[in-house]
C-alpha cells in the first residue's frame, strides 16, 4: 500500500465496516468544520456582499475542481442541484421537433432518473431508443453502436450502472456518435472518485454525477460537464438568472446566456452543498484517483473470485475494465440478507432483480472486506 486509508478521517467508520459508497459515502470528519465554516460566512455577511465576497465564485472554484476528477479543463464544469436536473438541463437543450435528429440512445442499465426524463421528452417529439440488456447485467458494445444512426442527437447511457456496476466502453461509442453527428452524455455517477475519468482525451461531450457517493460529500451537490467546444452552441430551455450573462443586471427577457459554463446554471447556487463536498475532494485528491481505483480493481477481484469459490451468483461483469468499484452478489431475499447484515454491522444494501450490492473503497481494510464476505458466508450457507 503506497497511500494512507485516511480512516481517521471518517468518523462513520468506527461503527462498522462501511461498503456502501454506490449509495452514499461516508462523513469526512472535516465536513462539520466545512459546514461550521459555511454558517461563520452566513451569520457575517449583513447584505449581498456574501456573493461578492465568496460564494458567487465558490461555485465555479467547486465545478474545477470536480473538472479535474473527470479529466476535464478548468471551465468544463457547472455545479447542478443534482444529477437529474443536469441531465434536464442536456435535454432541455434539444430541440425534438424540428429536423430529422430526433433520436435518444439510451439503455435498460441506467439509472431510473435517466429513463423517466427521457420517456418525457416524448411529448417533446424525442424518439427514445433504450438498448436492451439480455442479461440484467450488461449491454453489449455492438447493440450501442448499431442504434447511433444519422437521426441520433445524443447517446445518453450510464458509465457505471448503479444496478450491476457494468461500464461501458466509453471511446468506441463516443466515436461513433460522433462520426454519425450525434452528441454523447455519461451519467458518471457510479464512477468519479473510484474509476479515472478521461473527458477531454474521449472528447465526450457532457458527464453528469454527483458527490453523495465515491466523492465522500454531501447531499444536493450535482454537477454537469461540458465540453467547452460546445458550451456556446447549446440554450438550455431549463434554466434561470444565475445563467444570464450578467445576472445582476436582472434585465429582461429574452435571456443572455453567460458566456462560460455558468450557462447551464439555474437560480441560487446550493452554498451548504459545496461546502460539504469540499472535504471529501480533498481526501479524494489527496489519496489520487489512480491509487483508488488501483484498490478498488484488487478488492472487487478478490470479491468476485470469493463469491465463485462459493458458486454464488455474481451479477457484475468479471472483466476488469468492464466493471466499476461495486460487486453486485446475487441472494435469495437480498433486502432480509442485508438486514441481517446491517445487524452485524456490514453496511451493504439491495436493489431488486441486482442483489446485494457491495462497495470497497480506498478506506476500507482487506480485512474489513474478507470479514464481511466471511459474515454473508455464514449467513446464507
Ligand atoms: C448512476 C446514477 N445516476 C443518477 C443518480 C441519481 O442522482 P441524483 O439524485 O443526484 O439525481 C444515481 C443515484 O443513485 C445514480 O446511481
Amino acid at each position: 500500500m503506497s497511500f494512507s486509508r485516511h480512516r481517521e478521517l471518517f468518523p462513520t467508520l468506527a461503527s462498522g465496516i462501511h461498503l456502501l459508497s454506490h449509495s452514499l459515502g461516508p462523513v469526512p470528519r472535516a465536513a462539520r468544520d466545512s459546514m461550521l465554516a459555511y454558517c461563520d460566512a452566513w451569520e457575517h455577511h449583513t447584505s449581498e456582499d456574501a456573493w461578492a465576497t465568496s460564494w458567487w465564485e465558490l461555485s465555479r472554484r467547486v465545478g474545477d475542481r470536480f473538472a479535474r476528477i473527470l479529466g476535464g479543463e478548468a471551465g468544463s464544469v457547472q455545479i447542478e442541484p443534482n444529477a437529474s436536473i443536469a441531465l434536464a438541463t442536456v435535454a432541455s437543450c434539444f430541440d425534438f421537433h424540428s429536423g430529422r435528429r430526433t433520436k435518444v440512445v439510451t439503455t435498460a442499465l441506467d439509472f431510473p432518473s435517466m429513463e423517466y426524463i427521457w420517456d418525457a421528452q416524448r411529448q417533446m417529439g424525442a424518439r427514445v431508443e433504450v438498448v436492451k440488456s439480455h442479461d440484467g447485467i450488461t449491454v453489449p458494445l455492438e447493440k450501442i453502436l448499431d442504434a447511433i444512426d444519422e437521426e441520433t442527437c445524443l447517446v445518453a447511457l450510464a458509465h457505471t450502472s448503479y444496478r450491476s456496476s457494468y461500464r461501458i466502453d466509453a471511446r468506441p461509442i463516443i466515436e461513433r456518435a460522433h462520426e454519425r453527428g450525434a452528441l454523447v452524455l455519461l451519467d458518471v455517477y457510479q464512477s468519479a472518485g473510484v474509476v479515472p475519468l478521461h473527458a477531454a482525451d474521449w472528447e465526450v461531450d457532457f458527464l453528469i454525477g454527483g458527490t453523495i457517493k465515491w466523492l465522500c460529500g454531501g447531499p444536493s451537490c450535482g454537477y454537469l460537464y461540458v465540453r467547452p467546444e460546445l458550451q456556446k452552441d447549446l440554450r438550455p430551455r431549463l434554466t434561470g438568472w444565475v445563467a444570464h450573462d450578467a445576472p445582476f443586471e436582472f434585465a429582461a427577457a429574452p435571456m443572455r446566456y453567460a458566456r462560460s459554463v455558468r450557462r447551464f446554471a439555474q437560480g441560487t447556487p446550493s452554498i451548504p452543498a459545496l461546502y460539504s463536498a469540499i472535504p471529501g475532494l480533498d481526501i479524494i485528491e489527496s489519496v489520487g484517483i489512480e491509487n483508488v481505483a488501483a484498490e478498488s480493481e484488487r478488492r472487487t477481484q478478490f470479491m468476485i473470485d470469493f463469491a465463485r469459490e462459493r458458486g454464488w451468483t455474481v451479477n457484475t461483469p468479471p472483466e476488469l475494465e468492464r466493471r466499476g468499484g461495486s460487486v453486485m452478489i446475487g441472494v435469495e431475499n437480498a433486502k432480509a440478507v442485508s438486514e441481517q447484515l446491517a445487524e452485524r454491522r456490514v453496511f451493504v444494501d439491495w436493489r431488486p432483480g441486482a442483489g446485494l450490492r457491495i462497495s470497497p473503497h480506498f478506506f476500507n481494510t482487506d480485512e474489513e472486506v474478507q470479514e464481511a464476505l466471511q459474515i454473508l458466508a455464514d449467513l446464507i450457507a
